[in-house]
């Protein structure tokens, strides 16, 4: 057994679903999970139902995550293509703003070139604007990132020429940051005939090259997030799947895996899941906060083992080498051995999102 500590790991990019998909996932089902895979901070994306897109209702999640997380909670707002930008005013206390560029799972869309450059235009941060933008539409982001001189973070990159393209960005000076998905690193188009509609997200999976080149750019990847999108079993299973798969629970040990066959060292993995984190949003590095991990455990991923409320993995039956044994948030242990042992309402909401600007109630 080799047991070590990691500094506080954050994922900044996680559906929580609620308002509005509460029986796929909620504040509490989903900072559980979150604790369970080692996570102590995740940044919450705002495609629900409604969209959170206005102070006000930014406010009415930050009550709700006050009275239901279990780990520490940073809201995103989101953009619409609304002239007078009613996101703008939650910048102070969000973690930044999620534009979905490409079509993917809820209402969120920026379909025009006008309401883009405004959306470019108006973002005060300081929180940097997260796209959801793959192939041509990310190129258009890269160049409004320049054109406004904005600060980009862009989302669960998957593909060979997107990877290519923020890493000439950088080397540009480009202020750009990304962030890969496990399932972009660890699965492709090949595992499609076995997994079905529960290997179906978006970005969808790539090519086994696609795949190489994210691993071959690993240090042009400034965070691993989960992009955690649970759908139910039966919603994946039936007549039109939704796009998303959950990751909460699967990210810190398929990462560990990689450890093990030293394909990622724990210093790369420490970087990509806590200090990058912490400086792109900006969130607070807590003290006594650490997750404790047995480097040696070796077991199969299983359904049966998460918290996470839709109940399945894409990861099902993949060995694993490493486990977490234990989550300290504050001084508290809130995970430990299995078991979830935090309180609701016990983990933070980020970002001072408690606080009433702009809100008119
Ligand atoms: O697969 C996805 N699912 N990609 C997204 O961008 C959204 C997510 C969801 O919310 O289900
Ligand atoms: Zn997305
Ligand atoms: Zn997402």
């Amino acid at each position: 057994m080799t047991r070590v500590r990691l500094p506080g790991l954050i994922d900044v990019h996680v559906h929580l679903r609620e308002p509005g998909f509460t029986h796929k996932e909620d504040l509490a089902s989903g900072t559980r999970a979150a604790l369970a895979g080692g996570i102590s901070t995740v940044l919450d994306m705002p495609n629900t139902s409604p969209p959170i897109t206005s102070p006000d209702m930014l406010l009415a999640k930050a009550r709700l995550a006050a009275a239901k997380a279990v780990s520490d909670v940073g809201l995103f707002v989101g953009a619409t293509a609304d002239i007078d930008a009613p996101y703008a005013a939650c910048a102070p206390h969000a973690a930044g703003l999620k534009v979905y560029v490409n079509e993917t799972f809820g209402s969120l869309r920026i379909e025009s070139l006008p309401a883009l450059m405004r959306i470019f235009q108006r973002w005060p941060g300081p929180g940097p604007i997260a796209v959801h933008a793959e192939g041509v539409a990310l190129a258009a982001c890269l160049a409004l990132t320049r054109l406004y001189d904005q600060r980009l973070h862009v989302c669960h990159v998957a593909r060979a020429a997107d990877i290519q393209l923020i890493a000439r960005a950088k080397s540009r000076g480009g202020q750009v940051t990304c962030e890969v998905t496990p399932h972009h690193l660890f699965l492709t188009q090949d595992d499609l005939p076995r997994l079905g509609a529960l290997g179906y997200m978006r970005p969808t999976l790539g090519t086994p090259a696609d795949r190489d080149a994210l691993w071959e750019h690993l240090d042009c990847i400034d965070c691993f997030a989960t992009d955690h999108a649970p759908h139910t079993l039966a919603e994946k299973q039936g007549e039109n799947p939704p796009p998303g798969v959950p990751g909460l629970e699967t990210m810190l040990p398929l990462l560990l895996t990689a450890v093990h066959e030293r394909r990622l060292t724990l210093d790369q993995l420490v970087e990509r899941l806590h200090y990058n984190p912490a400086r792109i949003f900006g969130v607070p590095i807590e003290a006594e906060t650490w997750t404790e991990v047995d480097l040696d455990a070796r077991y199969t991923i299983d359904n049966s083992m998460l918290l996470t409320r839709c109940g399945w993995t894409p990861f099902a039956g993949m060995p694993i080498v490493g486990r977490v044994t234990r989550v300290v948030l504050r001084g508290q242990t809130v995970f430990e051995d299995g078991r979830v042992l935090a309180l609701p309402g016990s983990g933070r909401v980020l970002f001072g999102a408690l606080e009433e600007c702009g809100a008119s109630a």
